[in-house]
């Protein structure tokens, strides 16, 4: 058991500290935003992730306490985890002035307190030199260089599969280097790299994966690239699959049967090659222009990523052109809208490519009937539609009512389980334009619905003469 605090609540530090605790460690997760930490010590979930009820239930207020002070949770600490915003400056790079004010205040607790070795680890995505940013800091706000090492220690989990991602890695990456702070890390994670902990009972997911997790220790900066290296690498992969379905389009291929012919090849992998209207959410935006800021400090014009996010630019406009091409004008048009959040399982609909389509189509004079499983309350509240024609539906059949078409925009499991011929019920025209591709074509026209989707035959002719009744 290794007494610990995660500086930041906030989507890694809240699923890293009830992971951290659900290995046995002693875990005190710390915000300054005291209301945040009123409200998960009163027991509230402030995000839609599976199983982090059951976690935050099972552990709170015993081996999980939250604070609103960091000077006494680093004090108790051996480890302190920094996990605290990192948004983008006005330029794409990373501002890290929160995690600077981390680094400063932790600095000078290590200047008054005498208490211990400690060792401090960044989980946010940073630029490579961060580590030694926060130690320099550390050291000029007056902690000795003896007392303390800094490592990194990247996070890899998804939004909605976060706590299964966290606690069944693929791997984990440990960027430090003293023999000290090394082995304590390891010793962190030795339950998930010895296979011990999914001998437990109790414990979350379904059973002993193939392999124990793969530990990798590297130094710090390679820790801090791997990071930004593997979303720039995973957004490549969506944008190479989508522009590969837009030729598909221009051939008359099917982008199902191609990306299953290249996802086969075990150097390739399948995974990540789902076309659609494009990446979204709180990650790949903005660590791809971090990454190209990080390039370009150090030299190297990485143009390559430029081209990734084009791509995914350009996905939206190629979404608004089938829109058009299957309803002719979009003025005063009432569409159903399947999914606002950035992709199915989250309530989060931060870059989510669904709200801009929806702002493309507010802009072109459409009236919406929106539905998303989860994210509906966060649409309403953060006032992303605010005075717009945007109506929010009490399901998937009600938003499609009396509709001129419905659009899928976000990849719910849920929507691939609707009944085709109830939605064709509802609508005023039988039109479905599935940015998601979530159904095969024959399915969706065998019943009697017309089928707009991305890199694969559609229905144009059919879909033109529409409009015209
Ligand atoms: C991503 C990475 O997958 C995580 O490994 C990483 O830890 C995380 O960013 C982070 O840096 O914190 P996340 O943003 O939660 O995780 O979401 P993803 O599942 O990666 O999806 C990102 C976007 O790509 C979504 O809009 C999704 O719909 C889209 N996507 C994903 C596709 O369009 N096609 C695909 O084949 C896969």
């Amino acid at each position: 058991m290794i007494k610990m605090c995660v500086v930041g609540s906030g989507y890694v530090g809240l699923v890293a500290a009830a992971c951290f605790a659900e290995l046995g460690h002693d875990v005190t997760c710390v915000d300054n935003d005291s209301g945040r930490i009123g409200a998960l010590e009163r027991g509230d979930v402030p995000i839609h992730e599976r199983f982090l009820p059951e976690l935050l239930q099972r552990h709170r207020g015993k081996r999980l306490r939250f604070s609103s002070s960091l000077a006494s949770s680093v004090q108790a600490s051996e480890v302190v985890f920094i996990a605290v915003g990192t948004p983008p400056s006005e330029s794409g790079e990373t501002d890290l002035s929160y995690i600077e004010a981390v680094a400063r205040e932790v600095g000078a607790v290590m200047a008054t307190n005498a208490s211990g070795y400690k060792v401090i680890v960044e989980k946010s995505t940073v630029p490579a030199t961060t580590c030694e940013g926060i130690r320099r800091v550390m050291e000029l706000n007056g902690a000795s260089a003896a007392s303390f090492e800094v490592a990194s220690n990247p996070e890899f989990l998804r939004e909605g599969t976060a706590v299964t991602d966290f606690l069944y890695p693929d791997r984990i990456v440990i960027g430090a280097e003293g023999p000290r702070c090394i082995a304590l890390l390891q010793k962190i994670y030795e339950p998930l790299t010895s296979g011990a902990y999914y001998g437990l009972k109790e414990a979350i997911g379904e059973g002993a994966p193939a392999a124990p997790a793969r530990l990798i220790v590297t130094s710090a900066k390679s820790a801090e690239l791997i990071k930004h290296a593997s979303n720039a690498f995973l957004a490549m992969k969506i944008s190479f699959i989508n522009a590969v379905a837009a030729i598909c389009e221009g051939v008359g291929a099917d982008i199902d049967q191609v990306r299953q012919g290249i996802g086969a090849d075990s150097r390739i992998g399948s995974r990540f090659l789902n076309p659609g209207v494009g990446y979204g959410g709180s990650c790949f935006p903005k660590d791809i222009q971090a990454f190209r800021a990080v390039a370009q400090s150090a030299g190297y014009d990485f143009r390559l990523l430029e081209e990734v996010v084009r791509i995914n630019d350009e996905q939206r406009r190629r979404f608004m052109a089938k829109l058009r091409s299957a309803l002719w004008s979009l003025r005063g048009k009432r569409l159903g809208v399947l999914g606002l959040a950035f992709k199915g399982g989250t309530d989060d609909i931060r870059e989510s490519q669904a709200v801009a389509i929806i702002q493309l189509l507010l802009k072109e004079g459409c009236s919406i009937a929106a539905y998303d499983p989860a994210a509906m309350e966060k649409s309403r509240s953060s006032g992303v539609f605010e005075n717009q024609d945007v109506s929010f539906s009490s399901d998937a059949y009600a938003a499609a009512r009396s509709a001129d078409a419905l659009l899928i925009l976000t990849d719910w499991e849920e929507f691939a389980a609707l009944d085709l011929a109830r939605l064709r019920a509802e609508l005023k025209y039988p039109i479905l334009v599935d940015g998601r591709n979530l159904f095969r074509p024959e399915s969706v026209t065998a019943s009697g619905l017309i089928y707009v989707s991305m890199g694969r035959s559609e229905v144009p002719q059919k879909a033109a003469a529409i409009p015209g009744k």
